[in-house]
């Protein structure tokens, strides 16, 4: 009887552990069909039923993946006049990531609904700025262009993944930039046709803050002062730096004469004789205001900067030169704005996009936006399997696609990259 009941016991206990070891294996806690960790030819989306849409998802440490052999895809091209030292890419490889490796690597999944890729890749630096103003800027090694009064300079990481559609000679682009769609966790849905992009959506990103027709017009906006905050689609609150970002309901027309702050900065307040001329430093070290053409001074409101140059802190060093013009309204606002022009005016105002826009994309920059060291860029895109657009390449689990990757730095016309990648789905059976 005693005997019975033990087998009975062992009975219900091994039926108790090959169950749980039946169900664990329907449902593997992780939410995924792991892969094995390796690297593969070509890149294989294995399936998630817990998305893993996070870069810290676990998936994103198990992943097989694809090393992108990245060679220079298009090189030796230069801006139209006005845009000087933003051909950071010209030497394709050699100048991108200072000609180390950039060790670009991609993973892959997808569930029911989506399609998700990582890319990581090594760059150190990190600039936020795209297109800046600034006003009697340094010159351009690659061009003779006079580089007096506005010119629109600096630029930041760019990635492109460009999907072959079947039927059509049509590209899917989904493109990923630093300084205007990483901020909204999104990428740009854009089509390349006959070597022209379009916009698949109706939201755009961002819009050229210029104040006439040519290259060289100059800013038309400043930052009102405000704190830049933006909400995204889950409710994350999101603050933007006005050094390298002007959100369209922050701005307010640039005032002030930057041509008459010039003077008003190097003749009539002589602010040059600690800062050097035009703000640029003085290199002897006889005095020691330090140069002003960095970003830090476009954290100030105008307000605050004025407060900061007359305040005793400041002023201690420089009160019989702010006296010379403190009085004068004109001749602070004309002052306000070349220093404006000297630090930077963002070359764009951002909008805020649509949140249904089609193409997601988190990444690990961090938008605050200070010029830092960066290691690893990681950029995660989330897009629908089928956006029921005629536009977007459908994924569909039993077929191959075709793909290429574009990466700059720097640069939107020369560009490092690789075509011909192939992107497969693995089975959702266990
Ligand atoms: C006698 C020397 C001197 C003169 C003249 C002078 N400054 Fe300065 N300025 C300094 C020093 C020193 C600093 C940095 C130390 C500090 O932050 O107080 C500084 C810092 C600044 C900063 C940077 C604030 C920051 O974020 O650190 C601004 C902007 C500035 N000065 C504007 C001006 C303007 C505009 C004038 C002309 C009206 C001017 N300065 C004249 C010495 C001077």
């Amino acid at each position: 009887m005693i005997k019975m009941k033990y087998f009975t016991l062992i009975f219900l206990i091994l039926l108790a552990i090959f169950s749980s070891c039946e169900s664990e294996k329907r449902i593997p806690p992780k939410g995924y069909l792991p892969n094995s960790g390796a690297a593969t030819e070509q890149l294989e989306a294995a399936y998630f039923w817990i998305p893993q849409d996070k870069l810290s998802s676990p998936y994103w440490k198990d992943a097989d993946f694809v090393e992108v052999e990245v060679t220079n895809q298009s090189t030796g091209n230069l801006y139209d006049d006005g845009f000087l030292n933003m051909t950071g890419t010209y030497n394709g490889l050699d100048d991108f990531n200072k000609g180390r490796n950039p060790k670009v690597v991609i993973k892959a999944g997808y569930d029911e609904e989506n399609i998700y890729i990582l890319v990581e890749w090594s760059d150190t630096t990190l600039n936020a700025s795209f297109k800046s103003w600034l006003w009697d800027g340094p010159e351009d090694d690659f061009k003779s262009d006079t580089t007096s009064g506005w010119t629109s300079q600096r630029n930041q990481d760019n990635l492109l993944f460009l999907f072959e559609k079947e039927g059509s000679s049509d590209l899917d682009v989904w493109k990923w930039n630093v300084a205007t769609t990483a901020p909204f966790d999104q990428a740009m849905n854009l089509t390349l046709s006959s070597n022209e992009f379009t916009n698949d959506s109706e939201s755009e990103f961002f819009q050229r803050n210029i104040s006439g027709i040519t290259s060289r017009s100059g800013p038309a906006y400043e930052w009102n002062g405000e704190r830049q905050e933006i909400t995204l689609e889950n409710g994350t609150k999101r603050l933007l730096d006005p050094s390298y970002y002007l959100l369209d309901d922050y701005k307010m027309d640039l005032i002030g004469d930057v041509n008459s702050g010039d003077n008003v900065f190097n003749n009539i307040a002589d602010c040059r004789y600690c800062h050097g001329p035009n703000g640029n430093g003085i290199a002897d070290g006889f005095t020691d205001g330090g140069s002003l053409n960095k970003v830090f001074t476009n954290k100030y409101s105008r307000e605050g900067l004025v407060e900061f140059i007359g305040s005793t802190t400041h002023e201690g060093r420089g009160s019989q030169y702010w006296g010379r013009i403190k009085n004068n309204p004109e001749q602070v606002d004309d002052l306000v704005a070349f220093l404006r022009g000297i630090a930077g005016v963002p070359g764009n105002i951002l909008l805020t996009p649509d949140n249904s826009a089609e193409v997601k994309a988190v990444s690990n920059v961090t938008v605050g936006g200070i010029e830092t060291e960066n290691s690893v860029y990681k950029v995660l895109f989330i897009r629908k399997l089928n956006t029921g657009k005629s536009s977007d390449v459908v994924f569909s689990p039993d077929q191959t696609y075709k793909f290429s990757i574009r990466l700059s730095d720097n640069d939107e016309i020369n560009f490092i990259g690789a075509t011909n990648l192939e992107l497969t789905f693995n089975s959702k059976e266990l």
